[in-house]
């Protein structure tokens, strides 16, 4: 592999989760799984679970891959990582897009 070409990989591994759109819809209906901590629209009450409304889009899912991956952990992050376990890349982008598309 040249050097160049390692380089594109590089960059293209970098930009794609920012590339990434997913369908608010979809992500709707996996939403019913979150919706216990996180409320139906991402707004929560409960002082302990986060907001998701209006969250950045990327920044959700970033989130998500990082507790599916193990690198948020401890405390209330395993909370979080028993639920994203068994999420596709799909699901997450979905996910993200929904709370994000939410109103906070
Ligand atoms: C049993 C309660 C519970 C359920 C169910 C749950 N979460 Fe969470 N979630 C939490 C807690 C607690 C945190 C804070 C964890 C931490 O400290 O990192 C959190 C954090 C998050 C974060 C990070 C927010 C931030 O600002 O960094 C995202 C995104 C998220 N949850 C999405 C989801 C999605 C999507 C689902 C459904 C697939 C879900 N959660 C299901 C309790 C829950």
């Amino acid at each position: 592999m040249t050097m160049r070409t390692a380089v594109l990989i590089g960059l293209l591994a970098c930009s794609l989760p920012v590339l990434a759109k997913g369908d608010p819809k979809a992500g709707e209906q996996k939403a019913m799984m979150c919706v216990a901590c996180h409320g139906a629209t991402g707004n929560v009450s409960v002082p302990l679970y986060p907001n998701l409304a209006g969250q950045h889009e990327e920044y959700l899912a970033h989130a998500l891959h990082a507790y599916k991956k193990g690198e948020r952990s401890g405390g209330q992050a395993e909370v979080m990582k028993a639920y994203v376990s068994g999420l596709s890349d799909e699901d997450i982008d979905n996910l993200a897009a929904y709370y994000a598309s939410q109103k906070p």
